[in-house]
């Protein structure tokens, strides 16, 4: 890799903090400049501040008028699901019978995984998401296709192979210990391979037995630096029939609690049904919630409540849950999320809901320090917003008389299209307008 300095002059925006809970929990910088050396994040200021420390004729972009933020991080997406989004269902379950499963069988084919994820990636930068934690179905062929993509482009990303030995079609079954065997073989290959990392994926208890949980646990504990995903309490006739499979079990969460499932680390999508003592056991024991408004309201799942999450200090994160979600863009999530706090009496600042979008998510990984933020020495994903980028945007944005004011406009008023370009590890690996990219600047020329 080129080990010049690369400068970028636009308004940047990133999180030390939650703004929650610390009133210094961001930096702003109206003229700023980000300055990116070998896939890292060199310095973040002020540009008039930080130009004297270029080198000479160091190569400096103009994005002046544009808004520079950390990379989204999406902490919840299934890739599978990418051609059944917008399939409508009475709810979660026969969401699951009727779309879902068939879906995925495909995916034991990886031509057709490998197909799946170049375009389900592409769709991710799009939206400015450069990190995502993502499920791959049970095949582990499917975690293999991903993976391969995702590193051909050179993307921090978090996956794993779906653990299902029960309640589902017999074409998308495992067992308990071949399931495991598989998913110790793919993070053997994939977890720290450059920036790959691996998530242990028990779909939801429904279907994987207690024996399969448990050595889900086992593997999870024999590895404390990889990741755990599952879905939790996501739906009122999901919860009563855990209920059923796990008479013995004092709530749904406490399924995944007891076999030690519950850790740094571990991101738990949903979280709307829960009850005091799960939240504080979320807290406790540092394990993250994957909020997820588009999924949510899409499937009649439930809302969010986001007063009683923060009452326990729940660590929170933000997700599109594509293809229950409606959409791959965290900005369109944004929008969503807002409504959702709000029918429970929250108001919550645009600010607090991009600080979810990166460094929240980053925190609820155990990421900080490597994606989420500009920190000197982080990795160099980020993205270029554009408050120009519809008629209306650009209206309401002229009118800002805030920073909050414009980054709500962000999450009201932006999606896709907002995105000008996407950067990861330093590389531009997305841009809107390709034509007016000098041809250095093209993805792919890195
Ligand atoms: N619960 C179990 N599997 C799924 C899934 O694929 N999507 C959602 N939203 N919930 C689930
Ligand atoms: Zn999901």
């Amino acid at each position: 890799m080129d080990d010049k300095p690369v400068a970028y002059r636009a308004s940047l925006l990133h999180f030390t903090d939650d703004p929650a809970w610390n009133d210094n929990a961001f930096q702003w910088h109206e003229d700023g400049l980000l300055i990116v050396r070998g896939g890292r994040v060199q310095a973040a200021g002020d540009y008039h501040q930080l130009v004297s420390d270029l080198v000479p004729h160091a190569k400096v972009i103009d994005c002046r008028g544009k808004l520079i933020v950390p990379g989204f991080i999406d902490t919840h997406i299934h890739y599978p699901q990418t051609d059944i989004i917008a399939s409508p269902s009475s709810g979660l379950l026969p969401w699951l019978d009727d779309h879902t499963f068939p879906g995925e069988r495909a995916f034991a084919d990886p031509a057709h995984a490998a197909k799946v994820a170049t375009f389900f990636l592409d769709e991710l930068l799009r939206c400015g998401t450069t990190t995502a934690m993502v499920y791959c179905t049970v095949h582990p062929e499917s975690a293999h296709a991903f993976f391969e993509e995702s590193d051909a482009r050179n993307l921090r990303m978090i996956a794993g192979k779906a653990l299902m030995d029960r309640n589902c079609p017999s074409y998308l079954r495992d067992t308990a210990e071949g399931g495991i065997l598989e998913s110790e073989r793919l993070l053997k290959k994939w977890h720290g391979h450059r920036r790959q990392m691996y998530a242990i994926t028990p779909r939801f208890a429904a279907s994987s037995t207690d024996t399969q949980l448990r050595l889900a646990g086992e593997l999870a504990q024999a590895h404390p630096d990889v990741f755990v995903q599952t879905h939790v309490a996501e739906n009122r006739d999901e919860v009563a029939w855990i209920k059923e499979l796990f008479p013995d079990a004092r709530s749904y969460l406490d399924v995944y609690d007891r076999v030690g499932l519950m850790r740094p680390r571990a991101m738990y999508a949903h979280c709307i049904w829960l009850d005091d003592h799960d939240r504080k056991r979320m807290a406790d024991t540092r394990s993250a919630a994957a909020i997820c408004p588009t999924s949510n309201l899409f499937l009649g799942s439930g809302l969010f409540d986001f007063a009683s999450a923060d009452a326990a200090r729940m660590p929170l994160t933000l997700a599109t849950d594509v293809g229950g979600g409606t959409s791959f863009s965290m900005l369109r999530t944004m929008n969503e999320l807002y409504k959702v706090a709000r029918m429970g009496g929250v108001h919550l600042p645009a600010m607090r809901m991009f600080y979810l979008a990166t460094l929240g998510g980053a925190r609820g990984l155990q990421l900080e320090g490597t994606i989420g933020n500009f920190a000197s020495g982080a990795e160099a994903d980020f993205i270029v917003l554009d408050p120009h980028s519809t008629p209306l945007l650009t209206r309401r944005t002229a009118q800002a008389g805030s920073l909050e004011e414009l980054l709500f406009a962000f999450a009201m008023l932006g999606d896709d299209r907002a995105v000008a370009a996407a950067y990861a590890a330093g590389c531009l690996v997305h841009a809107r307008d390709a034509a007016s990219l000098t041809k250095s600047e093209a993805p792919g020329n890195h």
